[in-house]
C-alpha cells in the first residue's frame, strides 16, 4: 500500500515531510505529514536524508511499546545516509555537501534530520546511499555487542541468534574478521545458507532442532564463550545450557519475551556466566560518539576494501512505508530493509529510482 502526501510534493522552505503514525499503532496508520525542518545546536549537523532503514525499534515505537528517549525526536528513524546541508557553529569535521551516514536519535524517516556531528561517518566511496543507510544502527550495534561489551577474542566460539537479522548479518561478518568460530541460528534455511556465506561455520534451524543440544555436540560438551541474544525469554534456558563456564551472554532484545520462569540466577552462578543487557538508543551522546569513533577507526576501511558488505534485503520508497514495516513484522527480511527518501525524478505517484 502506498501512502498519501508523497515526499515529492512541493513544500515551503522551512517545512519538510516526515513519517507520522496515529494512535492505532498499525502499519496502515503510517503517513507522511508536514513539519518544521529541525533546528540544529552548535554541535549538530543538519543532513538532507537520501535513504534510511527500518529497525525493530521503529515498529515497537509505532506500536507504543518503545517511546523515544526524553527530549529526542518523536519522528521514527534511527539511521540515515545523507548529504550535509548545514553545520552548527562549533562543528569543524564536516562541511556542506559531504556524503555521510549517521546514527540518529530518531527523526530519520524525514527529508532532514539534525544529528550530533560526532555520530556521523563518511560514506565509504564504493557504497551508494541505499547501502550506506543499512550500516549505522545494525553495524554499530553488532560492533558494540561483539567488541565493546563482548570482548570477543580470536579462536572463541560465538553463538549468534537471529542470524538473518540486520544486526545478525553484521555480527557474523565482524565475528569472522575477529577470527571467532561462529554458530548461527535462524528460522529459515535461506537465512541459514546466507549466514554460512557470510562466515558462520555452523548453522542451526531453531525451528527444527534444539539449538542447545546442537551447540553442546558441536563444541564437544564445552559450550560457547559468547552468546549474542536478541530473543531473551524463550531462549534463556537453552542459552545457559550451551554457554561454557565463565561464558558471556549479551542480551540486546526481547523478541521471545521478557519473562523467565525458573532457576536463572542459580544457573548463572553455577557456571559463573556474565550476563550483560544493553540498548544503544538510550546511551548518552558521549557513549555514542566514542562508539562511532572506534567503529570508524577500526571498521570503515573494511567496507572500502570489500571485506564487509551491508546486507540489503529490500528497498522501498518512503511512500511505501507500511509495506516495509509489514515485511519486518512478518520476519520476512534477511538483512536490512532500506527506505529511499530523496528520489530522483519522481513521477506523479511519487515513485522514483535510487539516488547515488
Ligand atoms: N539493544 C540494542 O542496542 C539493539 C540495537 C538494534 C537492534 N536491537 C534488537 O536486535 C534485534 C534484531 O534487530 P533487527 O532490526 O536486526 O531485526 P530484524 O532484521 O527484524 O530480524 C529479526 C529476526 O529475528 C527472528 N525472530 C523474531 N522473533 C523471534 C523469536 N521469538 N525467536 C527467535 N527468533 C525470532 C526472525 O528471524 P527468523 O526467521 O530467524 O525467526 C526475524 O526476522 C531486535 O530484537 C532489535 O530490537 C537491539
Amino acid at each position: 500500500m502506498a501512502i498519501k502526501n508523497p515526499v515529492c510534493a512541493s513544500l515551503s522552505f522551512v517545512n519538510m515531510f516526515a513519517a507520522h503514525f496515529n494512535e492505532t499503532g498499525s502499519s496502515e496508520s503510517l503517513h507522511m505529514g508536514e513539519v518544521d525542518i529541525p533546528i540544529i545546536t552548535e554541535n549538530d549537523v543538519l543532513i538532507q536524508v537520501y535513504a534510511s532503514a527500518v529497525n525493530r525499534a521503529d515498529i515497537l515505537q509505532r506500536q507504543g511499546k518503545y517511546p523515544p528517549p526524553p527530549g529526542k525526536s518523536s519522528i521514527l528513524g534511527l539511521e540515515a545516509a545523507a548529504i550535509v546541508h548545514k553545520i552548527g557553529s562549533s562543528v569543524t569535521k564536516w562541511k556542506v555537501g559531504d556524503k555521510v551516514m549517521a546514527l540518529c536519535n530518531g527523526g530519520a524517516y524525514a527529508q532532514y534530520v539534525a544529528v550530533n556531528a560526532d555520530h556521523v561517518m563518511p560514506i565509504p566511496p564504493n557504497l551508494n546511499y541505499g547501502s550506506a543507510a543499512a550500516i549505522p544502527e545494525a553495524w554499530l550495534t553488532a560492533f558494540q555487542l561483539l567488541h565493546t561489551l563482548g570482548e570477543v577474542k580470536s579462536g572463541e566460539t560465538v553463538l549468534i541468534h537471529a542470524a538473518g537479522s540486520g544486526v545478525g548479518t553484521a555480527a557474523i561478518q565482524l565475528a569472522k574478521l575477529a577470527k571467532a568460530v561462529i554458530i548461527a541460528t535462524a528460522g529459515t534455511e535461506q537465512k541459514l545458507a546466507n549466514s554460512k556465506m557470510y562466515g558462520a561455520e555452523h548453522i542451526i534451524c531453531y525451528k527444527k532442532k534444539d539449538f542447545a543440544e546442537e551447540v553442546m555436540s558441536l563444541t564437544n560438551g564445552k559450550g560457547v564463550d559468547l552468546v549474542l541474544d536478541c530473543v531473551g525469554g524463550s531462549y534463556w534456558e537453552k542459552n545457559i545450557k550451551c554457554l561454557a563456564k565463565d561464558g558471556r551472554w549479551i542480551l540486546y532484545g526481547l523478541l521471545g519475551g521478557p519473562h523467565v520462569n525458573g532457576n536463572l540466577l542459580g544457573q548463572l552462578l553455577a557456571k559463573r556466566i556474565k550476563l550483560t543487557a544493553t540498548t544503544l538508543r538510550s546511551r548518552s551522546d558521549e557513549y555514542k560518539s566514542e562508539l562511532v569513533k572506534d567503529f570508524s577507526n577500526k571498521i570503515l576501511d573494511h567496507f572500502k576494501n570489500g571485506d564487509f558488505k551491508p546486507v540489503l534485503d529490500s528497498t522501498f520508497s518512503i511512500n511505501e512505508l507500511p509495506a516495509a514495516h509489514e515485511r519486518m513484522e512478518a520476519n520476512q527480511n534477511m538483512g536490512k530493509i532500506v527506505l529511499i527518501v530523496k528520489e530522483k525524478d519522481c513521477d506523479e505517484e511519487g515513485k522514483c529510482g535510487l539516488s547515488d
